[in-house]
């Protein structure tokens, strides 16, 4: 499974993403999540504790005589992998760009720059054909314009109910779909009922694939800075994630959109 988490700000993103990475690892899967956010979210919503100030990527670049950035001798996918991740919890590995900080994001160019290389060459690592992949792109089109997940084969598009939302997600998936060769899901996040699951079907003009419920335990979690599958286990959002997971896992291979929308206690 291999999928990048996109929408407008605040959908959810970050807690799909999250969530998802660390149900795909419980179920034995070697899981590499990624998150090229500038700003803070994914490490939370796994639970990997704060976000490095000198993210680890930052070793695999330096400036060359003209100036550009690029990779450092000897480094490669596999070894960046190994190395330029982090450990999450349930054996998640994670894979940051850096957070912009003080200073904005001088800091961490090395490693925006050699980000940007990596992603680029996991599709085709062989190391890495029985890995999950879950990237968590930051709100917006635009890491999706620029191609920010070229591995990934499954956008979802998180939305809420709410037409600024529905708009985004809207523009976000006719550009993911641009691609070619993406399947592109929409998630409903935060609903009420099938009513609101409506709703945002109306929004969009399309079908959701699958709906997750509002829950107070998860924003609660936020809070607290915990992720939720460890605050709330058993919230009906987690459990929702979960149904999600399966339905995915379900298709692959099949590149058929499901029927019906689920996961929402009526
Ligand atoms: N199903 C839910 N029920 C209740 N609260 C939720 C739910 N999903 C997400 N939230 C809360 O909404 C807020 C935004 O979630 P999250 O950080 O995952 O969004 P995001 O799309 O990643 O945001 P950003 O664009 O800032 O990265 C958080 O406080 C989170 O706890
Ligand atoms: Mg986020």
């Amino acid at each position: 499974m291999r999928i990048a988490v996109v929408g407008k700000g605040g959908a959810g993103k970050s807690v799909i993403a999250g969530t998802t990475a660390r149900l795909l690892a419980r179920d034995g899967k070697r899981v590499l999540a990624l998150d090229s956010d500038l700003l803070p979210g994914l490490s939370i919503s796994l639970g990997s504790g704060p976000d490095p100030v000198d993210p680890p990527l930052n070793q695999a670049a330096e400036k060359g005589e003209n100036g550009r950035w690029r990779l450092r001798q000897g480094v490669n996918v596999v070894g960046a992998v190994k190395r330029y991740t982090t450990e999450a919890p349930d054996g998640v590995r994670l894979m940051q760009i850096g957070k912009s900080g003080k200073e904005g994001i001088q800091p961490i160019m090395g490693s925006i720059n050699a980000y940007y290389k990596m992603v680029h060459r996991l599709r085709d690592a062989k190391t890495f054909r029985d890995w999950e992949m879950v990237a968590d792109l930051p709100a917006g089109p635009r890491q999706v314009a620029f191609d920010y997940a070229p591995f990934a084969e499954t956008y979802l598009v998180v939305v809420q109910p709410g037409s600024q939302s529905a708009l985004t997600a809207r523009r976000v998936a006719k550009i993911a779909r641009m691609r070619g060769g993406t399947e592109v899901r929409f998630v409903a996040n935060r609903v009420k009922g099938k009513r609101d699951t409506a709703h945002v079907e109306r929004l969009i003009g399309e079908q959701v694939f699958w709906s997750l419920p509002a829950d107070e335990g998860v924003a609660e979690a936020e809070r607290l800075g915990i992720a939720p599958i460890d605050h709330v286990p058993d919230s009906p959002t987690i459990a929702g994630i979960g149904e999600l997971v399966a339905a995915l896992a379900s298709l692959e291979g099949q590149g058929q959109p499901m029927k019906s929308s689920n996961g929402v206690s009526s």
